[in-house]
Parts: C-alpha cells; sequence; structure tokens
C-alpha cells in the first residue's frame, strides 16, 4: 500500500473527530462584519474537503455550505493575469514580499517607494493585479476571471453572489482609497471604479469546499488536472502561486501557519482555505469564525491537526 493510501485512509477513520475537536474554537473567533452581508454566516460551521489525483474525496462537518472566496480568489487572479501579461508586466506593478501588516493595510503604499503594492495577495496587490486581467471592459474581465475559475473547479455552475457583491461595493471605503492611491502612485491603469468593480466581483464567487478543493488540486499537480489530465496552468506560475501562498497567504500569520502546518495555503475572510499537500490532495476548508487576523480560527486549527498527526509540512 502506499503512503497515500495510508494517509487517506487515516483521514477516512479520524476527520470527523477532528472536525468535531476543532469547532468549539471557533467560539473564540468572529464572523467578518465589515461587508455586512458576510456577517450572516454561521459562527460555529465547520467543513472540510479532500480530494486525491483519482477523484476521491473525503468529507466531513458543514463541507457543503456555500461561501464567497474573498481573498481565496487573489491566487488565481494572480495566475490570470500572468497568463494574459506575463511575468514581467505583473512584477512591475507588484512585489514579492511578505508585509507583516493587516490584509487591508495601505500603509506601505505611503512610506515605500515607488509605491508598489508589496505582494499579489494583500488588498492593494489583488487591486493592482485586477486591472491587468485582459478584456476591453470590466464586464468582459469579470466574465474571463469567472470563466477560469469554473474551468479550475470543474464547476461550470460557479457563480456571483449578488448580495455580497453589492454588499462590498457599497462599503469598500478603505479598498476605493486604496485604489485611488495606487492610481495616483502610478499602479493602475485605466478607470478605478471599474478594476475595483472587477475586484470586487471575484472576491464574490461562490463556493464549496468541494469546489476549492478541485481548484488545489490542480495547484497541487502544478497545473495540470490530474482527473481530466487537462494542462489548465503552465507550470511556472503554479510555482509563483504556490510560493506567494506559503510567504503571504495567510496574510500577517503565514510565518506562524508555514510553523505550524507547512503546506501552501489562501484564506479568505468568508472563513474559507485553501489549501494542499503538493502531488497528493487539494483540500477546501470553511468557518466563518475569523481569528484577529482574519483567518478561519476552527479552519487554521483542524489544519494544524490534521497536518501535524500525518506530517505533512514540506519543512
Ligand atoms: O477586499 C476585501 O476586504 C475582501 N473582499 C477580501 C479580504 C479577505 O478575504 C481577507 N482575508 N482573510
Amino acid at each position: 500500500m502506499s503512503d497515500i493510501d495510508k494517509d487517506f485512509t487515516i483521514v477516512q477513520e479520524r476527520l470527523e473527530d477532528w472536525v468535531k475537536t476543532s469547532l468549539p474554537c471557533s467560539a473564540n473567533g468572529r464572523v467578518a462584519a465589515y461587508i455586512p452581508e458576510l456577517s450572516k454566516a454561521p459562527s460555529d460551521a465547520l467543513g472540510i474537503y479532500i480530494l486525491d489525483k483519482q477523484g476521491q474525496a473525503l468529507s466531513a462537518g458543514d463541507c457543503g455550505l456555500q461561501f464567497t472566496m474573498q481573498s481565496i480568489s487573489k491566487v488565481f487572479t494572480l495566475i490570470l493575469a500572468l497568463m494574459d501579461k506575463g511575468e514581467k508586466a505583473v512584477f512591475s506593478k507588484v512585489g514579492m514580499e511578505p508585509t507583516g501588516d493587516n490584509f487591508n493595510s495601505m500603509l506601505k503604499l505611503e512610506l515605500v517607494r515607488p509605491g508598489i503594492p508589496f505582494n499579489p495577495l494583500i488588498n492593494a496587490g489583488a487591486i493592482a493585479i485586477s486591472s491587468l486581467i485582459d478584456g476591453v471592459s470590466p464586464a468582459e474581465k469579470s466574465a474571463r476571471v469567472l470563466s477560469f475559475f469554473r474551468s479550475l473547479a470543474s464547476n461550470d455552475s460557479l457563480d456571483y453572489d449578488e448580495d455580497v457583491y453589492r454588499s462590498e461595493s457599497e462599503t469598500a471605503n478603505l479598498n476605493r482609497s486604496m485604489g485611488y492611491l495606487l492610481k495616483d502612485n502610478g499602479v493602475l491603469e485605466g478607470d478605478v471604479d471599474e478594476v475595483l468593480d472587477v475586484y470586487f466581483r471575484h472576491c464574490s464567487i461562490n463556493v464549496n469546499c468541494a469546489d476549492l478543493s478541485r481548484m488545489a488540486l490542480v495547484l497541487a499537480f502544478d497545473g495540470a488536472d490530474p482527473i481530466t489530465g487537462e494542462r489548465l496552468i503552465p507550470r511556472r506560475y503554479v510555482q509563483i502561486a504556490k510560493t506567494f501562498m506559503t510567504t503571504c497567504g495567510m496574510y500577517n500569520a503565514s510565518g506562524e501557519f508555514a510553523i505550524q502546518v507547512g503546506l501552501p495555503a489562501k484564506s479568505g475572510v468568508s472563513g474559507g482555505i485553501l489549501t494542499m499537500v503538493p502531488g497528493r490532495y487539494g483540500i477546501g476548508v470553511v468557518g466563518p469564525a475569523l481569528n484577529a487576523k482574519g483567518n478561519s480560527i476552527a479552519g487554521v486549527q483542524l489544519l494544524e491537526t490534521i497536518a501535524q498527526e500525518l506530517d505533512w509540512s514540506l519543512f
């Protein structure tokens, strides 16, 4: 029996228990409320879906819960921008370094010249990336993003949550000010509100844990979907994305996550976490109650438990 099978069997036996023991810590977290629509999510939910290269799945908890991708989408818009414009153009607009600041901080845009976002996974960086997606209008750019995400998730019914989109668009004063500062710093091309619209839309794409696990599986296999055999992303761009996930994917808790879990991951403020065991599994997690850094509190606890029990750390 291979290692993969051994781990899969252990997960199969213990996943429900791990979810049960991780769930109580969601009481120490809070559901995001700065995007009003997100505050409706259940604070005591926790779900996980693990998918292997043959399409075998293990799941537990509230894995059927629908939620918006929020910042998890930033990994895939980065990849699409790289596919559209190439590395040189992308890295003329965003850097490659973690910030140590909150995900929505604009501090360094003013303090550190030339005022480009430190990386593509903080809000400022992802807004800059939105302006690099090909398309003649915001609608065409958003349609390209959605169609790319659908192909990665192998799910043609992925769509926007219009309520969450509207809720964010109406309340995003901080992101709007960031957009205007980026324009002034020479980072954004075109109309700021149009760029922000593409950004708000991709954050509001609705998924469940199974969708995240399938998208993660593509990254785990370097851009080729192991289930269909189709190459969806050039290997180099997956390498870039996974590196950013490791250094910046959990924001200013990325170092702690690397030590406790040791896998590339990306969180979203709706409580989703996308992670993978490279060459083995794609994993989607949801737990809407967040810790102080904006990551799912029970989701992180669950991944720590599994990764430590099965020695999944890459480091
Ligand atoms: O721009 C925002 O604030 C949200 N649309 C996304 C932020 C987010 O998911 C941060 N995640 N932990």
